[in-house]
């Protein structure tokens, strides 16, 4: 399995407490985004930088700023929708797309619905967010429809995983790096994550 196994001991802490059945939607939101923004922080580690000369109200001084590809993110619609202003907050610049791809609840297979992405995709560095990665297949099909309209560079950012999703995803996608604060134990037989966080969009969107 090619998975990063997002660690830090606040978004640990925060994910138990996002998985608790008791956490009512205000606070799962508010815990959402905030894991969200601690993902990307790690996931940025690596951003390239390069120098320049700063004037500060005492000197100059030689200082680093960002170069490299700028970022898109792109939320699977709906739960994605939970992760965007975590992440946009500490990558203000990223640009923003959005996938619309729901699973069919009885065969567990990815409908795509919508597709709306930055114009420059192939030059950006995409990150795509869904809190949840099951069977795979709505991740793996979003990245279908990235790779078709020009996308090269991308990631994958889920708060929870599957072992079956991780590996759906490799082997459709080896290229795709995934990120994720916990791959779970397995699927049970309706396709959720187990023990998981029960349905995400439903609980930040309050909709059981
Ligand atoms: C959830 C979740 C992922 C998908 C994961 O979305 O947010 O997108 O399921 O499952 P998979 O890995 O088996 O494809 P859902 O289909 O419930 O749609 P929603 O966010 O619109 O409720
Ligand atoms: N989608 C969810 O929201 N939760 C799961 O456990 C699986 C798919």
């Amino acid at each position: 399995m090619q998975v990063r196994i997002i660690d830090h001991p606040l978004i640990q802490h925060k994910l138990s407490l996002i998985r608790d059945i008791r956490t009512g939607t205000k606070e799962f939101r508010e815990l959402l985004e905030e894991i969200a923004m601690l993902m990307a922080y790690e996931i940025t580690r690596n951003l390239p930088l390069e120098e320049t000369v700063i004037e500060t109200p005492v000197a100059q001084c030689r200082c680093k700023v960002l170069c490299g590809k700028k970022l898109g993110v792109v939320p699977i619609l709906r739960a994605g929708l939970g992760m965007v202003s975590g992440v946009i907050r500490l990558i203000p610049a990223a640009k923003v797309g959005h996938i619309g791809v729901y699973r069919d609840p009885m065969t567990l297979k990815p409908v795509e619905y919508y597709c709306k992405l930055p114009t420059d995709v192939a030059e950006r560095e995409i990150v795509i967010i869904d809190p949840m990665l099951a069977t795979g297949g709505s991740a793996a099909a979003a990245i279908d429809m990235i790779k078709a309209r020009g996308g090269r560079s991308i990631k994958l950012m889920c708060l929870v995983a599957a072992p079956e999703g991780v590996l759906h995803v490799n082997a459709r996608h080896p290229d795709v790096e995934i990120y994720t604060a916990s791959v779970d134990e397995r699927l049970n037989d309706h396709g959720y994550i187990v023990p998981g966080l029960g349905d995400a969009g439903d609980r930040i969107f309050g909709t059981k």
